[in-house]
Formats: C-alpha cells, structure tokens, sequence
C-alpha cells in the first residue's frame, strides 16, 4: 500500500494534464451523474417502504419489513454485463438497457407481507410498474424464490424531473436464507457431483417454502386467538 502511495507522489503533475486525462475525466462525469442518479431513485424506493413500515407498526404494531438493502451496481460489473449483452459501453445504453443499476432486497417476515408491500408500493401516483417477475408463484427450476419487481420513479433534480428504474427483490427471511446459502456455493468450479447438489438445493427451498407457509399459519392462529 505504502510503497503504491509513494509511486503517485512520483507521477510528476503534468500527467494529470494530458489530453488523454482529460478524455477520461470526460467520460467519468456523466457516469458519475447517472449514478448519482441512481442512488436518488433508490433512497426514493427505500423512504416510501420505510413510510409503509411506519405507518403498519403504529396501527397493527408490526412491521411488513425486517430489513432492507441496498446496493448501486459497480462500474465492473456494469461493464461485464454491458459487454455480455451485447450493448454500446455508452452512458445513454447503459442507461437504457439496464434496469438493475440500483437494487434494493425487501427481507418480509412472512409471505404474504410481500405481496401487501409490493401492492401499496405499485399503486402509489408516482410509481410505475415496468415489469414484475413471480418467482414465488414460479420459482426458478433450481428451487430460486423471490418477487422481483422493476419499478420507474421520479427524481426531482434542481433542473428537471428525471424518471430512473429501481430494481426490487422482496424475499422472506427463510428465502434469503437459501437465496445467500446457494450464491456462495454455485460459484464452486469443479464439483464432483452436480446433479446431486442441485437436487440437493432444491428439496432444501421445498422445506424451507413448507416453513414459511407453516409459520405464516401459526401467526395466524396467535391473531386468531388475539
Ligand atoms: P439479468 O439480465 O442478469 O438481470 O437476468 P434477469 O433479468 O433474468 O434476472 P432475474 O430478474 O431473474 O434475477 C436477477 C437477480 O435475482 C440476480 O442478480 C440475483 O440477485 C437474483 N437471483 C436470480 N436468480 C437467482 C438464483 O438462482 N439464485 C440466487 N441466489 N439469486 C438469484
Ligand atoms: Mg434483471
């Protein structure tokens, strides 16, 4: 690290004068703007679940949501993806063409939270769905369950009304629990046995989705009784 420092210090001042450094400044501020941008769209998304929180925990005393998080795609792999797809690396394709710059993962303690969240967010005046992916209803072949959301939101800049694409991912904790377990191990090169692992990880989202259907029972039989 310190030896790294030591050789900027040395790069003499003039470098960071040429044309080619002023290209790259060129290019680096608009994608700068668009992710300014992006990270905009996302607090939007994230106050407006936040409201609904709110709003549930004072007059049910419970909250839809356990957590949220939210992430900003990197340069790396704006520029895998943009590259994979087959899309100009330009700031108004990228635009354009990806719809998952900004993310935002929704952890529900129960099923049906998800459902009531993604209603009250899509027919808020300012939001437009722009595509809607089902995985609970349709999980993935591999066991994969979420509902996946693409929403539009404006953003209110201090010289025009932007509309930016928000991505929502809502899952149930038991569904993030399989969801971050099966990342981590389907970027193992070289298993032995992959049929068996993959049949392996999917009876394991099988009980996990019987968990949450028997949980989301036993809440309301407590309700019931209330
Ligand atoms: P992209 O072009 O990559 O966006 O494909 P897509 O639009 O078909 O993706 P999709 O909406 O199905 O999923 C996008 C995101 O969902 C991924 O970046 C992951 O965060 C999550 N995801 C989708 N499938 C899986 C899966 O099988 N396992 C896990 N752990 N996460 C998944
Ligand atoms: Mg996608």
């Amino acid at each position: 690290m310190e030896a790294n420092n030591e050789k900027i210090k040395q790069v003499p001042q003039e470098v960071f004068q040429t044309v080619d450094a002023v290209k790259l400044l060129e290019q680096a501020i608009p994608f700068l703007q668009i992710q300014m941008e992006y990270r905009c769209a996302l607090m939007e998304i994230e106050t407006k679940l936040k409201v609904l929180n709110q709003e549930f925990n004072m007059n049910f005393n419970r909250n839809p949501f356990e957590s949220i998080k939210t992430r900003i795609k990197t340069p790396m792999s704006i520029v895998e993806k943009m590259k994979r797809k087959g899309f100009p690396m330009t700031v108004e394709s990228i635009d354009q063409n990806l719809s998952d710059i900004a993310g935002i993962r929704v952890i529900c303690s129960f099923p049906d939270d998800i459902y009531t969240l993604a209603e009250l967010l899509v027919k808020q005046d300012d939001v437009r769905l722009v595509e809607k992916k089902d995985y609970i209803q349709n999980p993935k072949p591999n066991g994969y369950r979420s509902l996946h959301l693409i929403v539009e939101v404006p953003i209110f800049l201090s010289k025009e009304t932007k509309l930016k694409r928000v991505e929502v991912q809502f899952r149930t904790i038991a569904m993030d629990f399989w969801a971050s377990l099966e990342h981590k191990v389907k970027y193992k090169k070289n298993i032995r046995n992959p049929e068996m692992i993959s049949a392996e990880l999917k009876a394991c989202a099988e009980i996990i989705s019987g968990m949450d259907r028997r949980m989301m029972e036993i809440r309301n039989e407590i309700d019931r009784l209330d």
